[in-house]
């Protein structure tokens, strides 16, 4: 029998994405390489500062899909960059996403005691030591992009340190995650929340593609299908992250599910149902692939990322 007689039909989605590219290999090699890099930085002092570096460890090794540090690094392959300085700048995102994400669980926050599977910093150690280790990763993102190993050029670093400063401030990251406790006590429109989820979820992973475009020394004007790209990647990734929270399972996601509705917390996932949430997802997803059509195969990494942030399950 023709085995293409039985082949299901491609989805949209993939009939646009080369599905040889393969994504959990690059996400393994990245893991492993994050980890290394971790690890490296963060052996713990023969003093008491020695907690805070084992909750930093705790945090930020052996855990977590490693997305932003993948997309770096995808996106860096387009322009050549040395896979390296890729990984540093990689390295110096996850740090602030690292930090996010421990301050995002702390009891004055969601709240929460489970994260990548583990228990949450301030539950492993306790409350001030999750502060003090996500102040310090935050601190270090900027100290590994301000290293000469980083790039060579101190413009081309000052400009990457700028631009994470503002992704990760009041008008990218932290700026949406005050938006987002805000949304606990308000009913929020489409545009409200996608404004939110721009700012909470969106910027960092701006960063990511715009970084790459710095460190390839590509011009203002030659960066716009990227930050388009960026854009439709980001939202497409926080609705399944809602999605997981309306849906998903703990053993997966490695985090407490069914947080979002029990805090009140209006998300896409809300206010227009699961299923108008998925669709819209799936579509983010296929417009983020369309803005990379000039690119030929050195893309296909971030057209799977793209296919992945909007079908993941984790
Ligand atoms: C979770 O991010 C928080 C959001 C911004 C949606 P990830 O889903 O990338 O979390 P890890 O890094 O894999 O743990
Ligand atoms: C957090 O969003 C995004 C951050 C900037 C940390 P969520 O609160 O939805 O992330 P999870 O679901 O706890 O990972
Ligand atoms: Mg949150
Ligand atoms: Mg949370
Ligand atoms: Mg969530």
């Amino acid at each position: 029998m023709d085995s293409q007689a039985v082949r299901p039909p491609l989805t949209a989605i993939e009939a646009r994405v080369d599905v040889s590219a393969s994504l959990p290999l690059s996400m393994g090699q990245i893991g492993d390489d994050i980890d290394r890099l971790f690890d490296a930085l963060l052996s713990a002092p023969p003093d008491s500062r020695a907690r805070l570096y084992e909750a930093m460890r705790h945090a930020a090794i052996g855990g977590g899909k490693r997305l932003r540090p993948l997309l770096v690094v995808a996106a860096c392959g387009l322009f050549n960059v040395d896979r390296d300085r890729a990984l540093r700048v990689g390295l110096a995102v996850e740090c602030i996403h690292v930090y996010s994400l421990i301050h995002d669980d702390l009891p004055c926050m969601d709240d929460d005691d489970l994260r990548r599977g583990k228990p949450t910093v301030h539950r492993a150690f306790d409350e001030a030591t999750a502060i003090l280790a996500g102040d310090s990763l935050h601190a270090l993102a900027f100290e590994v992009l301000a290293d000469g190993a980083t790039h060579e050029d101190p413009s081309v670093r000052a400009e990457l340190i700028a631009e994470l400063a503002r992704a990760a401030g009041p008008s990218g990251m932290a700026g949406g995650q005050m938006m987002d406790l805000m949304a606990e006590e308000a009913t929020l429109d489409i545009a409200s929340i996608t404004r939110l989820q721009q700012l909470k979820t969106g910027a960092l992973i701006g960063f990511c593609l715009e970084a790459a475009a710095i460190m390839g020394r590509i011009p203002a004007d030659g960066r716009t299908r990227l930050r388009g790209f960026a854009r439709d990647l980001g939202l497409a990734f926080q609705i399944a992250d809602d999605l997981l929270d309306a849906e998903g399972e703990e053993a997966k996601t490695g985090k407490r599910v069914g947080k979002d509705g029990v805090r009140g917390k209006e998300t896409f996932v809300s206010l227009v149902g699961p299923d108008r949430a998925r669709q819209q997802a799936d579509l983010l997803a296929m417009q983020a692939v369309e803005h990379l059509q000039h690119f030929g195969p050195e893309a296909d990494l971030l057209r799977a990322i793209a296919r992945f942030a909007a079908e993941r399950d984790h």
